[in-house]
């Protein structure tokens, strides 16, 4: 089999840099249409695919964002591996706007949304223990190495509904008691949808912010956080344009079984 990388862009990210055979297409599926067309082509021999998450000109907030469309469409164009670049807060002093996050576990604190491609008629239960796909992460986080990225391996990350930024109590909350360590508004439901999808799922999350928590630093701003965006979309760019190699054009089945992970979830009995 070979890879396909597709990349779910957040804040800041509108394209991948150095594309060959550069197309937007657009893609449909039972879903509805996704947050935009979707930009494929080719970079060092692996075929990629990139979606503006928000859709080019910022048009969907946190809540309205397709995300059963979107891993639908992915899946349907042939993409193997799904890389989420996102915007985050921070709830830790040593995570600094500017450093990137290589998450690994979530709390999925949103509620209005569309979570699951299953329901009346076929029902199944997949398991999201782990949601994101190690070796996938892995390549990540080398490839931020590699680009000079302050990143960390591994994190929690707070899921919440937005639009509005946490209240200090909620911060708090997530920070000293249920030990996050960042807070965004988009990775939840995408990485469950990617998982009952069988797509690997990794999430690179740049720090923007340091939330409300932080006694110096006050309120959660959009201008401070826009930016700190523009540096990081710039990082967040260049970690991409590293995946094909690290990850090459030749892919395995998945050792950590995303690419199975309906295998045993569906009980609904078939026709
Ligand atoms: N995205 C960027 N910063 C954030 C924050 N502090 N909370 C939620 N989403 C964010």
């Amino acid at each position: 089999m070979n890879t396909y990388i597709g990349v779910i862009g957040g804040s800041g990210i509108y394209d991948i840099e150095g594309l060959e055979n550069a197309e937007w297409v657009s893609v449909s599926g039972p879903w509805g249409a996704p947050s935009d067309q979707i930009l494929t082509g080719n970079l060092d021999g692996v075929n990629m695919a990139f979606l503006p998450r928000h859709g080019r000109g910022h048009v969907h907030s946190p809540s309205t964002v397709p995300y059963r469309a979107n891993i639908d469409a992915l899946k349907r164009l042939g993409v193997t591996d799904v890389i989420s670049v996102s915007a985050c807060g921070s709830f830790r002093e040593d995570r600094a706007p500017g450093d990137f996050v290589i998450v690994d576990q979530f709390i999925d604190r949103t509620f209005a949304r569309d979570k699951s491609f299953f329901g009346a008629g076929c029902v199944a239960h997949v398991s999201v223990a782990h949601p994101t796909c190690p070796r996938l992460s892995d390549a990540c986080y080398t490839a931020a190495k590699d680009a000079g990225i302050t990143v960390h391996k591994g994190g929690t990350y707070l899921a919440m509904e937005g639009p509005q930024f946490s209240s200090l109590a909620e911060s708090k909350l997530y920070r000293e008691n249920w030990g996050c360590d960042v807070i965004g508004m988009t990775n939840m439901p995408e990485a469950k949808l990617a998982r009952e999808a069988e797509l690997c799922y990794a999430s690179v999350a740049m720090i923007t912010d340091y939330d409300s928590w932080h006694p110096h630093h006050g309120e959660v701003d959009i201008s401070d956080i826009i930016a700190t965006l523009t540096g990081n979309a710039d990082k967040g760019r260049d970690l991409v344009k590293r995946l094909p190699v690290l990850l090459g054009t030749d892919r395995a089945p998945c050792p950590h079984g995303c690419d199975r992970a309906l295998d045993y979830a569906i009980l609904t009995a078939p026709d």
